[in-house]
């Protein structure tokens, strides 16, 4: 088992409103693991990742990656997770502007073993999953010179760069025609079966079956779907109000 996750939950104010965006979550991820993880937006899956790989806090419940609760590390025990056993494809835009794409996909490789040969595997490496990712040719570019779903392989480059145990991605492929999304998730399918465990947010039903679990967010809380069709049984009612009831 890699990932062991308990009655984890995060509660958001706005304005006057409590809402919880996730709630008394509980699930395991071992590492022969692709878990799949829908539901519509704002159901709070963003805020799940974060919390998962310790950018963001929980108020309630503990994660434990390879044993060791996130929360006990210190802020650099965490960052170095991140750029190390754990890879993570964060939403949105999430490169180095001043950084070159090369660079920029070397970076968690170089934070912790600087020196020029450090640099000249990392960049070796970069080079290779570059050109896995079709965008070799771009390099030498800055981000902001590309396009967004060129972007978008950059920063699923970067991820896999440590060749992390564990592959955190929140929608990525998010910016990217049905063709490059296709050969995306070819790559993640190859790393699984490589031995990368992998938790992805999608919101694209042809990506479920690339997963070997299927888990749907609604409303913060989170139910497993069994390849029956039967659901894991849900968590206990909540007692905040959610945002999404002020839309009804
Ligand atoms: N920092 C924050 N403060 C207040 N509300 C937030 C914050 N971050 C997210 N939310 C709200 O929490 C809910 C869940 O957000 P998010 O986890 O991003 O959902 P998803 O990724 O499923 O679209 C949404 O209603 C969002 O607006
Ligand atoms: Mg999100």
């Amino acid at each position: 088992m890699i990932f062991s996750i308990s009655g984890l939950g995060k509660t958001y104010k706005r304005g006057e409103m409590v809402f919880s965006a996730a709630e008394n979550i509980s699930f395991m991820v071992d590492r022969q693991d692709f878990v799949c993880i829908t539901g519509e937006s704002g159901s709070g899956k963003s805020t799940l990742l974060n919390m998962l790989t310790g950018l963001l806090q929980p108020d309630e419940g503990f994660v434990r990656f390879e044993g060791r609760n996130i929360a006990e590390l210190s802020d650099d025990e965490r960052a170095r997770l991140r750029n190390s056993r754990i890879g993570c494809i964060p939403q949105g835009y999430s490169l180095l502007n001043n950084f070159t794409v090369l660079d920029n996909v070397c970076l968690p490789c170089c934070l912790y073993n600087a020196g020029r040969s450090a640099y000249k595997d990392a960049a070796k490496k970069a080079r290779l999953i570059l050109r896995r990712m079709g965008i070799s040719h771009l390099a030498a570019e800055h981000p902001r010179n590309l396009s967004g779903g060129e972007q978008r392989r950059v920063a699923i480059a970067r991820g896999m760069a440590t060749d992390p145990v564990l592959l955190v991605a929140d929608e990525p492929t998010g910016d990217l025609d049905p063709k490059t999304a296709a050969a995306i998730l070819g790559v993640f399918g190859e790393i699984h079966r490589n031995g990368t465990a992998i938790i992805m947010v999608t919101h694209e039903k042809d990506h479920i079956p690339f997963a070997n679990r299927h888990f749907v967010m609604e409303r913060g809380q989170l139910q497993e779907i069994f390849p029956d069709g039967t659901r894991s049984s849900a968590a206990p009612a909540a007692e905040h109000a959610c945002i999404s009831d002020s839309f009804k």
